[in-house]
């Protein structure tokens, strides 16, 4: 991460926590890493972000229905599943310092100069593109001046602590020290069933949505009349025993997926892979990722799992790193096929129209909540300046959230809390709620205050019941990106606002 990137990281981290998006989980007790709350406003926005998801993936389609599975089920579904054996990541320890890592996350650097060596250093990163920036930080300022400026002829030469070249050795990006050899760590959260703990109770906390779906493939065929092609979508708390949870909410321990596995024949696969590949990519953007930080990267063949045959991950060039939002898979008929195999289960699908029994195909969107609501904050996150009630031009920190996903969608300010303003101001709050918005009522400090507080948590509209008010019953609304205040009849507010959210 560069200064100003970090920077940048701090401000949302802080942000966050100062006004009650995301907390550290257990923080009387000193927290526990890689596991966090969602404060008032923060559950709001991650509610809205699984709705609009919900709403785009289920409401609207007429080929997807939902489920909701259970977190811990028969370990006999991660043995079928393959997680039992290979759900795993490469973990090495530092000799000297005994700090731990995941290995593939772990690169080692040189930047080379002709034949001048100007910089060997250790990162950790989610992509290899990302290392020399993070490499380049860690080097002292003259060194860093120099890579700057004759960045065109630096050769940099970069392994991954899990692949070092003959004759090199991994080193530790905390103090240097040896790294160990990688070895592998499952990374399912064990527990017991029951009161015996022994391996007969021996159960897991899911590490994905997805086996839920599959092992109640059967299930939704035979009660919902669903018809190739279809989907079941789920959303749901999964966990992972990260080796190295980091980057705020993006590696953590325990998360919610959204996922869908969409099944189709095989001979249509290739089409609906495509389709569901370019449909996520572009939730992302009208939610509001309208910049250039977004991509979509395609797997090379060498990156797919034996049984993928087409894999493309949604990205996101995070104050950290560009890393993964959601991955999309065509996973063939492997799912289906092992769970089959391994329960007994006739878990194939016959088609009345063309008289063919078989195994469907799978498409698997498989998205992360809390990844994508902490896109959704980066990419909200901005500085800029907005007059005081002097006209008197101040800085402001404005969360552009996309309406839809505001915490908040309206505010209501009595100018003065005399006068009458107060009641006329609480009639609206009182209409806007019954609207169904979240809305927020606040009477206290200059109103410029005020206003700076709810650009700070992104609500779009704030309704202001002044002087004037009160002669030709009218307020003011004012637009949280362009500024505008427009006057608008009190009886209208209610729909203004939700036409203009609507409208979105
Ligand atoms: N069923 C396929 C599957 O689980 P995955 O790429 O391992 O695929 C899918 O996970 C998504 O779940 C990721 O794209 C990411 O958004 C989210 N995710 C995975 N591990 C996570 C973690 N440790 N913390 C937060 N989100 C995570």
């Amino acid at each position: 991460m560069t200064n100003e990137s970090g920077d940048l990281m701090e401000k949302i981290v802080s942000l966050c926590k100062r006004r009650g998006f995301i907390f550290q989980s257990s923080e009387i007790y000193g927290g526990l890493n890689g596991c966090w709350d969602y404060g008032p406003l923060g559950v709001e926005l991650k509610r809205n972000v699984k709705n609009a998801w919900w709403d785009t993936i289920v409401r609207q389609r007429d080929d997807m229905v939902g489920l909701d599975s259970s977190i811990i089920m028969n370990p006999r579904v991660w043995e079928a599943s393959g997680h039992v054996s290979s759900f795993n990541d490469p973990m090495a320890d530092c000799k000297t310092c005994k700090s731990r890592f995941r290995a593939d996350q772990v690169f080692c650097a040189t930047a080379r100069d002709g034949d001048n060596v100007l910089l060997t250093a250790a990162v950790e990163a989610d992509q290899p593109d990302d290392v020399p920036a993070l490499a380049s930080e860690k080097a002292n300022s003259k060194t860093r001046r120099r890579l700057e400026q004759h960045a065109d002829r630096i050769a940099w030469t970069i392994f991954r602590a899990d692949q070092a070249p003959a004759g090199e050795v991994a080193v530790c990006p905390k103090c240097g020290g040896e790294l160990t050899e990688a070895r592998k760590f499952n990374m399912m959260f064990k527990t017991y069933v029951g009161a015996m703990e022994d391996s007969s109770s021996l159960a897991y906390l899911r590490p994905e949505t997805a086996q839920g779906i599959f092992a109640n493939f059967r299930n939704v065929v035979d009660t919902s009349r669903v018809k190739l092609p279809f989907g079941i979508a789920q959303i749901g708390k999964s966990f992972r025993n990260e080796i190295n949870p980091r980057n705020f909410t993006f590696r953590s321990r325990e998360f919610e997926q959204m996922e869908i596995e969409f099944f189709c024949r095989p001979d249509e696969a290739d089409r609906w892979y495509e389709y569901w590949r370019d449909a996520r990519y572009q939730w992302y953007i009208d939610l509001g990722l309208t910049s250039d930080k977004l991509r979509l990267r395609e797997h090379e063949p060498s990156e797919l799992a034996h049984y993928a045959k087409a894999c493309a991950d949604v990205e996101y060039a995070f104050p950290f790193g560009t890393a993964e939002l959601e991955g999309c898979a065509n996973r063939t008929d492997f799912d289906l096929r092992s769970h089959s195999e391994a329960s007994g289960k006739d878990l194939s699908y016959y088609d009345d129209e063309t008289k063919e029994r078989f195994i469907p195909y799978v498409i698997e969107p498989s998205a992360g909540a809390d990844r994508a609501t902490l896109a959704f904050l980066c990419e909200a996150y901005s500085e800029d300046e907005a007059p005081d009630e002097n006209g008197v031009m101040q800085k402001r920190v404005v969360m552009k959230f996309h309406p839809r996903l505001a915490p908040v969608k309206a505010a209501v300010f009595p100018l003065v809390k005399k006068e009458g303003m107060p009641e006329m101001a609480e009639e609206i709050y009182r209409a806007l709620k019954k609207a169904g918005l979240a809305v927020f009522y606040d009477e206290k400090g200059a109103v410029g205050r005020r206003y700076r507080r709810q650009d700070e948590v992104g609500t779009p509209y704030c309704v202001t019941v002044d002087g004037q008010s009160l002669t030709d019953g009218t307020v003011t609304i004012r637009d949280r990106d362009s500024l505008e205040q427009v006057r608008v009849p009190a009886g209208e507010v209610v729909r203004f606002i939700t036409e203009r959210l609507a409208g979105a």
